[in-house]
C-alpha cells in the first residue's frame, strides 16, 4: 500500500507527528521534496522530543528511509543531523538511509546566496531556492557527482563559482573559493563515521522492489501546498512542488497512491512573508502563538496565527485529493468563546466554541458538542472524511476516527 502525508496550508501542519503515527503500519518512509527548509517535530509518549529536517521521520522507529531524487540536500548539514540522532540513541546505517544518486545538491554557494538574497521572501536560509534554481537552469551538481573523479568536481566547480562569485559580489557578499569548498567536501567524503557515499544509491529502483514485494510505503511530504512553487501563493512559496504531483517527480515513482492523508491545522499559520488573508495580527493571534507554540522548528521564528482558510483549503483539496484528513492541534482552540473560518466563498462563518480541556481525550464521542460541529463543519465543506484529530504534542494524544482503519494494511 502507498500512503501519503501532505501538508494543506503554509506548512507546519503537524506531519512529523502523523508521519510518526503511520510510520508502524509502513516499512519505507520517502521524503520526495524539498530538503533541510522543514522542521517536523515527534514528541514520543514518553514526551522525548526528536526534530526532523531532511532524514525521514521514520528513522526514529528503525523503519528503512529514503531521500528522493526530488529533494534537495546539504551534505554538511546532513552529517550534523545524523550525528545529532545518533547521538540520541537512533541507528542510522547504509541499510536503513539510502539516497538519491540523483538528488540535488546544496552548495556552499547557495547557503551564501539564499542568505543574501531571501529576505524578501523570508527563506529559512537553507539554499533550498538557489539549489533548486541550478537544478532547473541544469547547472547544478547531483549527489551521486560527489564521487566522481576530483578532478571532474573540481573543473564543474571553477566553472561554476565564476558566475557565482559574480552574483556574490553584486549582492554585496564575500566569493568564495573552489579549493576550500573541495577540501570540505574532501573532508565530508573520507568521514568514515558519516559514510555519506555507501547511503547514495539508485532509489527508483530500491522503491520499485520494495512495491514488486507488496512492502508499505508512506511519503512524507514537506512544507504544504500553499508554498507549492506552482500553485502557492507565489513569489512568497517555496522552490519545490508540494503536492502530491511532487511524489512521482520526487521519486521516479507512477504507481499511484492508495491513500492520501491531507494534514490540516485547526487554525492557519504562516512562518515568513506573504498574503495571509484570515491572519490575526492582534492579541488573538499572539494568544493562539502561545498556545500553539507557534514558533519554526527550523528557524525559531514566530509563526503568524490566524483563522482556519477554507477556500484556501478547497484549492488544496483539488490539488491534493486527500482520501482522508487528519486535524491537528484542536487543543488549541480549547476556551475560545467564538470561532471563525473564512468560507469557500470567501465570506466569514461563526461557530461557537468550547470550554473543556481535550488534550485528555481518546474518544470522538466525549469532544464537546461545539468541537465536533466545528469538525462536522470542516469535513462537509471540503467532501473529505477526517480519519484522525490530534489534541496534543505526544504521540498518545489523538484520537482516530473510522476512516483511519484504512490506513492500515
Ligand atoms: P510539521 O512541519 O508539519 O511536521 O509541523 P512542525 O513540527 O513544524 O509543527 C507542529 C508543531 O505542533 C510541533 O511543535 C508539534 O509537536 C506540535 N503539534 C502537533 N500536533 C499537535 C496537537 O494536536 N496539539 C498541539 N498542542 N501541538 C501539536
Ligand atoms: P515544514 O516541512 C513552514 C517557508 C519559509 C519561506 C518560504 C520559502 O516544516 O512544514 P525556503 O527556505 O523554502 O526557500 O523558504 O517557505 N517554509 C516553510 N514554512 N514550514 C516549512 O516546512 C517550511 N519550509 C519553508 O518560511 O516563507
Ligand atoms: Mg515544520
Amino acid at each position: 500500500m502507498l500512503t501519503a502525508v501532505l501538508g494543506m496550508q503554509w506548512g507546519d501542519e503537524g506531519k512529523g507527528k502523523v508521519v510518526d503515527i503511520l510510520a508502524e503500519h509502513n516499512d519505507y518512509i520517502v521524503r520526495f521534496q524539498g530538503g533541510n527548509n522543514a522542521g517536523h517535530t515527534i514528541v514520543t509518549p514518553q514526551g522525548k522530543k526528536y526534530v526532523l529536517h531532511v532524514v525521514p521521520s521514520g528513522i526514529l522507529q528503525g523503519k528503512k528511509c529514503v531521500i528522493g531524487n526530488g529533494v534537495v540536500i546539504d551534505p554538511a548539514f546532513l552529517r550534523e543531523e545524523i550525528n545529532n540522532l545518533r547521538a540520541q540513541g537512533v541507528k542510522i546505517t547504509p541499510e536503513n538511509l539510502y539516497i538519491s544518486e540523483n538528488a540535488s545538491v546544496i552548495m556552499p554557494y547557495h547557503l551564501v546566496i539564499d542568505k543574501l538574497k531571501g529576505g524578501g521572501v523570508g527563506t529559512t536560509g537553507r539554499g533550498i531556492g538557489p539549489a533548486y534554481t541550478d537544478k532547473i537552469a541544469r547547472t547544478g551538481i547531483r549527489m551521486g557527482e560527489l564521487f566522481d573523479s576530483e578532478k571532474f568536481l573540481e573543473e564543474k566547480i571553477n566553472t561554476l563559482l565564476k558566475e557565482k562569485n559574480k552574483e556574490i559580489k553584486d549582492l554585496g557578499g564575500e566569493p568564495l573559493e573552489t579549493s576550500k569548498i573541495l577540501k570540505d567536501l574532501n573532508e565530508l567524503k573520507r568521514d568514515r563515521n558519516y559514510c555519506l557515499g555507501f547511503f547514495i544509491t539508485d532509489t527508483q529502483e530500491v522503491l520499485n522492489k520494495a512495491i514488486k514485494k507488496r512492502e508499505n510505503i508512506l511519503f512524507e511530504g514537506a512544507q504544504g501546498y500553499l508554498l507549492d512553487i506552482d500553485h502557492g501563493t507565489y513569489p512568497y512559496v517555496t522552490s519545490s512542488n508540494t503536492s502530491k504531483g511532487g511524489i512521482h517527480t520526487g521519486t521516479g515513482i507512477g504507481k499511484n497512491m492508495d491513500h492520501v492523508v491531507g494534514i490540516v491545522k485547526a487554525y492557519t499559520t504562516r512562518v515568513g512573508n506573504g498574503p495571509f488573508p484570515t491572519e490575526l495580527d492582534n492579541e488573538l493571534g499572539e494568544s493562539l502563538r502561545k498556545k500553539g507554540g507557534e514558533y519554526g522548528a527550523t528557524t525559531g521564528r514566530p509563526r503568524r496565527c490566524g483563522w482556519l482558510d477554507l477556500k484556501l483549503l478547497k484549492k488544496a483539496v483539488i490539488a491534493n485529493s486527500p482520501d482522508s484528513l487528519a486535524i491537528t492541534k484542536l487543543d488549541v482552540l480549547d476556551g475560545l468563546d467564538s470561532i471563525q473560518v473564512h468560507d469557500p466563498i470567501g465570506g466569514y462563518n461563526s461557530l461557537k466554541g468550547w470550554q473543556k480541556d481535550i488534550s485528555n481525550l481518546r474518544d470522538y464521542k466525549d469532544l464537546p458538542d461545539n468541537a465536533k460541529k466545528y469538525l462536522k463543519f470542516m469535513s462537509e465543506q471540503l467532501e473529505v472524511p477526517i480519519s484522525m484529530v490530534s489534541v496534543g504534542q505526544r504521540k498518545d494524544q489523538t484520537i482516530f476516527l473510522q476512516s483511519y482503519k484504512k490506513l492500515k494494511k
